[in-house]
């Protein structure tokens, strides 16, 4: 394995990140901006981009946005491939998503929520991850940082696609660390519980349990200096998974469909 000097000081130089626009893809670039690196900077609404990018500029950053739909996989492999072509990525934060509840009554999300999260939260994430693997095992070093839900180790009937395609995109981060750990890269999964976002509020969640975006990054950016393969916060949601899978099945499913009233706000 390559030893590389800024990895092991846990300096990146390039860093991309998606969902930049927004709550944590913001909170993220605006922490990883200083002098000598370089944020590549994604999202849809290239004023909000651009709002973030002038953050990170006054930080002493080069920052370039790049606006894009997610829901495009192939347009976003190829933006991917031409920001490779400008140089190596050394952090990949893939932190773009779409939350959702199943609507006022609804049995469940509509069909047209699994194609579009799926895609958005999975499908495109994904294929960006895999192909950063393999680009970075080439290089013998790189950094990967999925950010997927502690709700992927729940099966939430108010909220199945979306809980559904987190827990795809666990099981995706969870392989592609296990291969290409041999050939220095890293790859990190992060499962956050509710913090106070644009995309958390839309499900209301207790006070308690929610935390700001710029504590949330703050956590992951340390998990990634350390190597962890996975961060799950806070702490409680490791403890529910537990409880999730000890529990007998008809006493959980029972307890899952008492989560019902917390759709109530739901759009
Ligand atoms: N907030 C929570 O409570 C919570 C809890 C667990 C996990 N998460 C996960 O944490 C991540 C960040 O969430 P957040 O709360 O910070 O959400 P947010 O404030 O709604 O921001 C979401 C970001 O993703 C981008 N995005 C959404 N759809 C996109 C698309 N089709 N193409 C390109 N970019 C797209 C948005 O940018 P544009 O709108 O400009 O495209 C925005 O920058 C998500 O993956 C979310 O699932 C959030």
């Amino acid at each position: 394995m390559m030893t590389d000097p800024d990895q092991a000081a846990g300096r990146r130089r390039r860093i991309l990140v998606t969902g930049a626009s927004s709550g944590l893809g913001a909170a993220l670039a605006r922490h990883h901006a200083a002098p000598g690196r370089t944020l590549l900077l994604w999202a849809r609404d290239p004023a909000r981009l651009e709002a973030v990018a002038a953050d990170c500029r006054r930080a002493g950053a080069t920052a370039q946005v790049r606006s894009l739909d997610l829901a495009d996989s192939a347009a976003a492999l190829a933006a991917l491939a031409a920001e490779e072509a400008g140089g190596a990525i050394d952090l990949a934060i893939l932190a773009a998503g779409l939350g959702d509840v199943r609507g006022r009554g609804r049995t469940v999300e509509e069909a047209v929520a699994v194609v579009r999260l799926g895609l958005v939260n999975f499908v495109t994430p994904g294929a960006m991850a895999a192909e950063l693997a393999e680009r970075m095992a080439a290089r013998g070093r790189g950094d990967i940082v999925l950010i997927g839900s502690a709700a992927a180790a729940h099966s939430l009937p108010f909220a199945a696609a979306y809980a559904g395609s987190k827990a795809g995109l666990a099981r995706l981060a969870d392989a592609l660390r296990v291969a290409v750990a041999p050939r220095g890269v890293r790859v990190l999964l992060v499962e956050p519980g509710p913090f106070d976002t644009p995309g958390g509020r839309l499900v209301p969640a207790p006070a308690w349990l929610t935390r700001r975006p710029e504590w949330v990054a703050a956590r992951i950016a340390r998990a990634c200096e350390r190597g962890q393969p996975r961060l799950t916060l806070p702490r409680f949601f490791a403890a529910l998974r537990w409880v999730d899978r000890l529990l007998p099945r008809r006493a959980r499913d029972r307890l899952l469909r008492a989560l019902a009233p917390h759709q109530a706000d739901a759009p």
